[in-house]
């Protein structure tokens, strides 16, 4: 018989940093002060962050002790030699441009690949990598499976193309305007939802048969693998890391941020296979970045980069790192609050369309739910919906996306177990209070990639969450020793 046992995390913390609760009045005036936007919240005004996990994870000590190694030359550093090699090894492309962030690359594709009325499809759009497409002259097409779409599916690869979808688009357009198609692993505005081996297999077939290149988005392709491992027929057996180069095989390269999967701060790459596009590549890397062995990188930040692709794929880590993401979104399904489901790799997703029916979609329900979240307890998350989405650039008009959500990003190995717990009473006592949440509106909207830094008010209220009944806003929430 063999008996349960949980997982637990495969180190120990050694440096701490302290953060601070603060009062409610004090969080009222602070999301007052940033336009009801947590991006535009200042760090040290936050308790529990789960902004993002993009570039907020603790690198380890073998990671800042490569620090210590960066070689600073201009050119030709022993850094990038290094990252190179493990790029090579675990995720299998020859040609390696590294770039300061993911953006960085997505740039670089998009400039080298894109044709003015090309269009790119993929498996839901992202933010950067979408506008990225567009300012170069192509038009995005969604062609994820529909259960995408909706939050309630349990589909196990939420992140799978549409064949069908994608066919219809190849015929409508013609092959020769469809340069590459994105695959996004996992796919971060689906909830962190992961694509399937097989899947990949029929895109890679479909578009190889006609031209047409598959780009991997391999921001999170790690935790992609393991779900595969956990969840295809046929999978168990193989390691991460033998998954993981088994999803890059079937592409003709990859964007990558780094400062998701490689436990980073900054740094990222693009990953090629031909050696011409590389050529091109690395010619344009001088213009936006710098030069081709440094890509708006320290050496110590590639060095960093190398040694955490490869502490990346221990399976002791991915587990505890997804499992850590599962314990937060068990415990808020099981209050009966309305998740993304299937649990994702990076976050849990609310839903806040089904949270606050009361909010009409053009007053932003994930927008106030975030700032709401924030007043009640100082854990910041982030909207993922109509503010993310933007404008269409053709029609000027609000897109909405079917998702409404609020991300509850966890960064890698920062956070504990009880932090989590504390999340997820803050939720829950946000969630019984959800009908005193008003809706927004903007007071200043910016062109590009709005969610960032746009501005709003609450609609016909003084604040985004209403006050209790006699509530103390001077104090700090009574904690209490002891398990519930
Ligand atoms: N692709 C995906 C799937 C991402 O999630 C991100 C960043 C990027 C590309 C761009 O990478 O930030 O290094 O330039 N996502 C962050 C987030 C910002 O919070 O989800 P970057």
């Amino acid at each position: 018989m063999t008996r349960h046992r949980s997982w637990a995390e495969p180190w120990k913390i050694k440096v701490v940093e302290p953060i601070e609760m603060t009062t409610r009045s004090e969080r009222e005036r602070h999301i007052r002060d940033a336009g009801f936007n947590t991006f535009l919240v200042r760090s040290e005004e936050v308790y529990i962050d789960l902004l993002t996990d993009s570039g907020t994870s603790a690198m380890s000590d073998r990671q800042w002790a490569g620090m210590m190694m960066g070689d600073e030359a201009y050119a030709g550093s022993r850094n990038y030699y290094h990252l190179e090699e493990a790029v090579r090894e675990i995720y299998g492309y020859q040609e390696l441009i590294p770039t300061h962030q993911g953006r960085g690359a997505e740039h670089l594709l998009s400039k080298l690949l894109i044709k003015p009325g090309d269009h790119v499809p993929g498996n839901m759009y992202f933010t950067t990598t979408r506008l990225h497409q567009e300012l170069a002259g192509g038009t995005f097409h969604d062609v994820i499976i529909d259960e995408a779409h909706n939050p309630a599916s349990e589909h196990p690869f939420k992140g799978d193309i549409d064949l069908a979808k994608l066919d219809a688009l190849v015929r409508e357009v013609g092959a020769e305007r469809v340069p590459y198609v994105c695959v996004a692993v996992t796919v971060n505005l689906a909830g962190g939802q992961p694509v399937s081996m097989a899947n990949l297999v029929k895109v890679s077939e479909y578009c190889h048969a006609r031209g047409i290149k598959v780009m991997l988005d391999a921001t999170r392709a790690v935790e992609n693998a393991w779900f595969i491992q956990q969840r295809e027929p046929g999978m168990h057996g193989r390691t991460v890391a033998q998954i993981l180069r088994m999803l890059c095989d079937l592409t003709d390269g990859a964007t990558m941020s780094g400062k998701k999967d490689s436990l980073v701060n900054i740094g990222g790459w693009l990953g090629l296979r031909d050696p011409k596009l590389a050529a091109k590549a690395q010619n344009l890397v001088v213009v936006y970045e710098g030069l081709h062995t440094y890509g708006g990188l320290a050496g110590r930040d590639l060095e960093a980069m190398a040694i955490g692709i490869r502490e990346s794929i221990q399976e002791s880590y991915i587990r505890s790192r997804i499992g850590q993401v599962y314990y937060l979104g068990e415990r808020l399904q099981h209050a009966g609050v309305p998740i993304v489901k299937p649990i994702g790799g990076h976050a849990v997703f609310l839903d806040a369309a089904a949270m606050l029916p009361h909010v009409p979609r053009d007053q932003f329900p994930a927008q106030a739910l975030a700032a709401a979240l924030y007043v009640e307890s100082g854990v910041r998350a982030m909207e993922r919906g109509a503010v993310s989405a933007g404008r269409d650039p053709a029609t000027g008009e609000n897109r909405y996306p079917k998702l409404e959500l609020v991300r509850l990003t966890i960064p890698r190995r920062v956070y504990t177990q009880a932090h989590m717990d504390v999340v997820t009473e803050s939720v829950i006592a946000l969630f019984e209070d959800r009908d005193r949440v008003h809706g927004l509106r903007f007071t200043y909207e910016p062109e590009y990639l709005r969610f960032f830094q746009a501005r709003f008010e609450p609609v016909g209220a003084a604040r985004v969450l209403d006050t209790p009944d006699g509530a103390d806003l001077s104090e700090e929430p009574h904690f209490e020793l002891g398990g519930s």
